[in-house]
């Protein structure tokens, strides 16, 4: 499979296509329909015989963690592989290269909201198991019923959630709030 690395508004009709029939019959939807941020997200597919068969994108997040330690965070989402492809290894070839990729572009973290998180953990993500606290203007508030999944990606990164095992007395995250789903 090759992989490309495409900017929303980069993505020709013919690939904007393709992943829109991807997403549709995964997700019900495409990812630029409803959420003006996601024209400034980057795609990653992956590809075979010329078709687009397996996708993900990431948007910029920063993600304070620990109250002070401002983490530039990839925030993957619309992670899909062709419905007759699927079960080949694709999508584990797809997020191996994400992460690859991520570190070598200077992202800390990357994070996601799994629909099953036993697919990511075979990956090597992990899961986050402070709060979760979005910021909107001047308040902040718990957003508790919400799961995420991380992977390091730099060694501070690393290291910082190896204490999150040990210590648990201040295990937050908090980022800014955004149109649609929170995380
Ligand atoms: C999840 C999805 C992207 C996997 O794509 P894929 O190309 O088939 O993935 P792979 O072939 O690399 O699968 C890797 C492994 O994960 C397993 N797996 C796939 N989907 C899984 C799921 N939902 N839950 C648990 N395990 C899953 C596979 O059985 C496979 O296991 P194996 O390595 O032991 O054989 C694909 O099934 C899909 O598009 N699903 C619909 C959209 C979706 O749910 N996306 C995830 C959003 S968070």
């Amino acid at each position: 499979m090759q992989f490309k690395i495409i900017a929303a508004q980069d993505l020709d009709k013919l690939q904007r296509q393709q992943i829109a029939e991807l997403c549709f019959t995964a997700f019900d939807e495409d990812p630029w329909g409803q959420y003006a941020f996601m024209q400034t997200a980057s795609h990653l597919v992956g590809i075979l015989d010329e078709k687009i068969v397996s996708h993900a994108l990431w948007t910029d997040r920063v993600f304070t963690i620990h109250s002070n330690n401002q983490v530039k965070t990839a925030y993957v989402e619309y992670v899909t592989t062709d419905e007759m492809m699927r079960g080949k290894g694709l999508a584990s070839q797809l997020l191996r290269y994400l992460i690859d990729a991520l570190t070598t572009l200077g992202y800390e973290l990357a994070a996601l909201q799994p629909e099953d998180d036993a697919f990511y953990k075979k990956l090597g993500w992990i899961s986050w198991l402070g709060d979760l606290y979005i910021k909107q203007n001047t308040s902040t508030y718990l957003t508790d019923e919400h799961e995420i999944l991380l992977y390091p990606l730099s060694v501070k990164l690393k290291e910082l959630l190896s204490q999150h095992n040990t210590d648990t007395a201040d295990d937050a995250i908090c980022t800014d709030w955004r149109e649609g789903e929170l995380w």
